[in-house]
C-alpha cells in the first residue's frame, strides 16, 4: 500500500518529488554506514522520512525491525512520536536542522546523511557546538541520487559529495574518518 502511494505522489511527478527532496540514497551509502557502526540486530531503527525505502530495504538486510515512515504516508516527521533506538536518515535539507534536533532527542544513535559541506555553515554552528557528532563520516565517492531514474546500465556524473554524521548519546567529540565505497 505505502510502495502504491508513493508511486502516486512521488514517483509520477517530478515537480512534487523535487519539492519534498525525493532523492533515493544509493544502497552502497547505507552499507558503508552499517559496516561502520555495527550495530547489535535487535536495536529498532526509524527511517523517518522513507521515501521509496532505499535505504530501509538495506536496513531490513541487516535484520534489524525498521520503521519506515514518510511525509508521503501521512507522517510529517517533525510532528510523530515513536518507540525506536536508532534513527537513520536521509532528511529533506530545508529542514534537516529541525529533523537532527528533534531526532538527537528521541533515540541514543542517529545517522544523517547530509552534503560534505553541511557543517561550513555559520548558521549551523550553534548546531553543531549544541549537539556535536561523535563521528562525522564523508564517503570517499559521489553517490549517484539519479540511479532509479537511469536506464539500466547507464551511468551518470553525479557532483555531489556527502557525509555521514553521526551522533550516540553522550559521545561528544567528533571524529572524522572517510568511508570507502563498499563492494555489493
Ligand atoms: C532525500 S529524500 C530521502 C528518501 C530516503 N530517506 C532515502 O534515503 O532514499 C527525502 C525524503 O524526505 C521526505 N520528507 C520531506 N519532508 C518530510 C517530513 N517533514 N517528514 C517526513 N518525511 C519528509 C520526502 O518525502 C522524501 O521522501
Amino acid at each position: 500500500m505505502k510502495q502504491i502511494a508513493l508511486q502516486l505522489t512521488a514517483g509520477n511527478n517530478k515537480g512534487t518529488r523535487r519539492k519534498l527532496d525525493f532523492y533515493p540514497t544509493p544502497p552502497e551509502c547505507t552499507v558503508a554506514l552499517m559496516e561502520f557502526l555495527k550495530l547489535p540486530e535487535d536495536l529498532i531503527i526509524w527511517e523517518p522520512a522513507c521515501g521509496n525505502n532505499a535505504m530501509v530495504d538495506v536496513l531490513r538486510d541487516y535484520r534489524h525491525e525498521v520503521i519506515a515512515t514518510d511525509i508521503n504516508t501521512g507522517h510529517d516527521y517533525l510532528e510523530t512520536k515513536m518507540d525506536c533506538d536508532v534513527i537513520i536518515t536521509n532528511p529533506h535539507f530545508n529542514i534537516s536542522a529541525d529533523f537532527i534536533k528533534k531526532a538527537v532527542n528521541e533515540a541514543g544513535i542517529v545517522a544523517m546523511l547530509l552534503k560534505s559541506q553541511y557543517w561550513h555553515a555559520k548558521k549551523r554552528y550553534d548546531l553543531f557546538k549544541k549537539f556535536p557528532p561523535a563521528y562525522v563520516l564523508p564517503l570517499t565517492w559521489r553517490p549517484d541520487f539519479l540511479y532509479q531514474e537511469r536506464e539500466k546500465g547507464k551511468k551518470g556524473a553525479p557532483t555531489m559529495e556527502v557525509a555521514w554524521s553521526v551522533w550516540i548519546d553522550g559521545n561528544e567529540t567528533t571524529k572524522y574518518l572517510p568511508l570507502n565505497k563498499p563492494k555489493l
